[in-house]
């Protein structure tokens, strides 16, 4: 890449907004790599048909090339270009939940690179609902291959700030859509005739689809098999392949716990610098200059849960001990992405 100099911006990489967005959709045709806004989380994308140009997102990123990635469409118009066949199941939860932070697996189209699927024979599929993000795909009418733009490991970036923290330099271009609404990447499921299998818990939860083809299709199985006894765990061998790696992880050790006992904690890490994310209401004993995060519901623990993750690292923080959200709702997802940055260590 050229060497250029900082931008008003203070990044290198030049930054598009709404309105100006040909010059991003031109850059990305050219095979070159955009980080650009989703409801859930910045995407780092690239042309899915062209090899060469998906080959630089891992790169970028650093991602493990055995971790498949997901395909953004502006309209169900595109369908046909990315997978072999659409099950019912899933064209009911395309009509009710799309554009929307639901990703559906499906059989992929034979043009489909193994590059993007990491050799699976299935394809994700996603419609984002940010209006920046539609009218960036509109403009480049072709399936976007888009991971979470940060640098693999690390949690995944809700502002363009964030995504330039770990990517400035190393991508094209980007595109400014503000702050992510959702706050935590898409929901998963993997569609075939008999049976919807979550991969990846998200803001659509597995009730509201169980709800959604209940009617029509009372002989689909909606399936978790993550969720135990309401909370979603690490399975042994997950379904998506990369739920595996490290993930979401701030520089800081974090430990989850469903309930925070603040002077215990204090006792516990003595002598490190800790700081504490906690539910509804402050902790108390945790001591004066110890940095502390409340949030007031599951929906805000989403939008903040990355921000605040890297917002404890700049406090100096050691240790992050992160109060889990009730296991109802989109706090299934919260808890399934703390449980994963905290290597499943609890307090
Ligand atoms: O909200 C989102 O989904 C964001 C925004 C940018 O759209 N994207 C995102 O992508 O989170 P990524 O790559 O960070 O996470 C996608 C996950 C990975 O864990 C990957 O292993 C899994 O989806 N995945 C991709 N293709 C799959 C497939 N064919 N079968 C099973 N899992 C798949
Ligand atoms: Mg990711």
């Amino acid at each position: 890449m050229l060497h250029r100099e900082p931008s008003s911006s203070g990044f290198v990489t030049p930054v598009y907004t709404s309105g100006n967005l040909g010059a991003a959709a031109k850059v990305l045709a050219a095979g070159g790599i955009v980080v650009f806004p989703t409801e859930t989380v910045y995407g780092i994308g690239a042309s899915a048909l062209l090899e060469h140009a998906v080959a630089k997102i891992f790169e970028a990123k650093g991602r493990p090339q055995d971790n498949p990635l997901i395909l953004h469409i502006h309209s169900t118009a595109l369908l046909s270009e990315a997978v072999a066949s659409v099950p019912r199941s899933a064209e009911l939860l395309f009509e009710a939940f799309s554009p929307g932070p639901l990703t559906i697996v499906l059989p992929k189209a034979e043009r489909v690179s193994p590059l993007v699927t990491a050799g699976l024979p299935t394809v994700g599929i996603r419609i984002p609902s940010h209006p920046v993000a539609r009218e960036f795909l509109e403009m480049c009418n072709v399936p976007v291959a888009a991971p979470s733009a940060n640098i693999s490991g690390q949690p995944s970036p809700t502002s363009l700030e964030m995504a330039l923290s770990g990517l400035d330099g190393k991508v094209d271009c980007a595109v400014d859509g503000g702050f992510c609404q959702h706050g935590i990447e898409s929901t998963i499921v993997r569609c075939s005739d008999g049976e919807v299998v979550l991969l990846r818990p998200g803001a659509i939860t597995v009730e509201m689809i169980a709800r959604c083809l209940g009617e029509e299709l009372p002989g689909v199985r909606v399936r978790a098999p993550d969720a135990e006894g309401g909370a979603v765990v690490m399975p042994a061998q997950p379904e998506a392949p990369g739920m595996s790696y490290r993930h979401y992880q701030p520089r800081a050790e974090v430990f989850v716990t469903e309930r925070i006992d603040g002077a215990r904690t204090r006792k516990r890490f003595h002598g490190r610098r800790f700081g504490v994310m906690a539910m509804n209401r402050p902790p108390v004993g945790v001591g004066p200059a110890t940095p502390v995060y409340v949030m007031n519901s599951a929906e805000e623990y989403a939008h903040l849960l990355y921000r605040k993750l890297v917002w404890f690292d700049g406090q100096g923080c050691e240790v992050i001990v992160a109060e889990l959200p009730p296991p109802q709702g989109v706090g299934l997802a919260v808890r399934d992405r703390l449980r994963r940055a905290a290597g499943g260590q609890e307090l």
